[in-house]
């Protein structure tokens, strides 16, 4: 399978992909998007690959969905239901990225915004750089955190730090990424991607059996309801990027200022 946004390469064992948007911080066309989701299904049907690092090609891991992406444009001016067909993509992705039965690693150059950092969550582990950031922004758009990644973050980091994480839309630095347990290690940027092949010799290492096993029982019993409560987080998305609060954080965004929401 060839990828036009995804950069694949397979070592014994160990799959790294890049997100290969760099010309546009690796923001999350709905092409790319796409493209993540395929390789997810690659992966399900890949007996060989134990372990897959996911890292971001260029200055970031990814900035989020792509605001100026046409095609996500196109969508939004179509009828609710084909609206709503698009927006299930989001939460599709990350449940895929979520379901794999390879041990994931977040390997996280710069910043992880966003989709990106629901990508990060939605992973078994996350290394660092020592200068990456992560940020939900959403808040700062008017929508809420969807794409199935609120409970990811409230399992990681506990309830107050996801409420400050997510409404406050800050960008948070490494170093208090990592004592949150949001990260799992940081490390210098030019050993990033040795150690997340370090880390991944080590788990590549183990009985695949158990190994999947127990990743996908941990999974079951930590995300046991965010199902039930996610289901129609998609939606809340759709009805809120129909708000004139929503039209205000985008326009804001791009022009470099301060948004003023109404509540509207
Ligand atoms: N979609 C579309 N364009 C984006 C984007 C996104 N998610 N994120 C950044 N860009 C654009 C910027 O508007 C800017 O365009 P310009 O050069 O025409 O002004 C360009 O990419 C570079 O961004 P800049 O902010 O100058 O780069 P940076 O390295 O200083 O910061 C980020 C990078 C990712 C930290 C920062 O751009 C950011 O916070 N982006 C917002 C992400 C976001 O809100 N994502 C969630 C969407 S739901």
């Amino acid at each position: 399978m060839t990828y036009e946004h995804l950069i694949v390469e397979r070592l014994d064992k160990i799959a790294v992909v890049r997100f290969n948007r760099p010309d546009r911080l690796n923001a999350l066309s709905i092409d790319l998007m796409r493209e993540i989701e395929l390789i997810t299904e690659e992966f399900r049907e890949d007996i060989e690959t134990r372990v897959v690092i996911f890292t971001g090609q260029g200055r970031h891991f990814s900035a989020g969905a792509d605001m100026r992406d046409t095609k996500r444009a196109a969508a939004a001016d179509t009828s609710l239901l084909n609206k709503q067909r698009q927006f299930h993509l989001g939460p599709r992705m990350i449940q895929k990225l979520y379901d794999m039965n390879q041990i994931t690693i977040a390997a996280i150059n710069g910043g992880a915004l966003g989709g990106g950092a629901c990508i990060v969550s939605a992973l078994d582990f996350r290394i660092g750089d020592e200068d990456c950031f992560c940020a939900y922004p959403e808040g700062a758009l008017g929508i809420p955190l969807s794409w199935v990644s609120l409970p990811l973050c409230v399992h990681l980091v506990g309830p107050a730090r996801a409420k400050r994480f997510v409404i406050l839309a800050q960008r948070e630095k490494a170093q208090t990424l990592l004592e949150w347990g949001f990260l799992d290690e940081l490390v210098p940027a030019n050993r990033l991607m040795d150690r997340a092949l370090e880390m991944a010799a080590q788990y590549a290492a183990m009985p695949p059996v158990a190994a999947q096993m127990i990743k996908r029982s941990v999974n079951a019993v930590a995300s046991a309801l965010d199902r039930a409560v996610m289901h129609m987080d998609s939606d809340q998305v759709l009805l809120t990027s129909l708000t004139e609060d929503y039209q205000e954080g985008v326009k804001a965004f791009f022009e470099k200022r301060t948004p003023e929401f109404k509540g509207r």
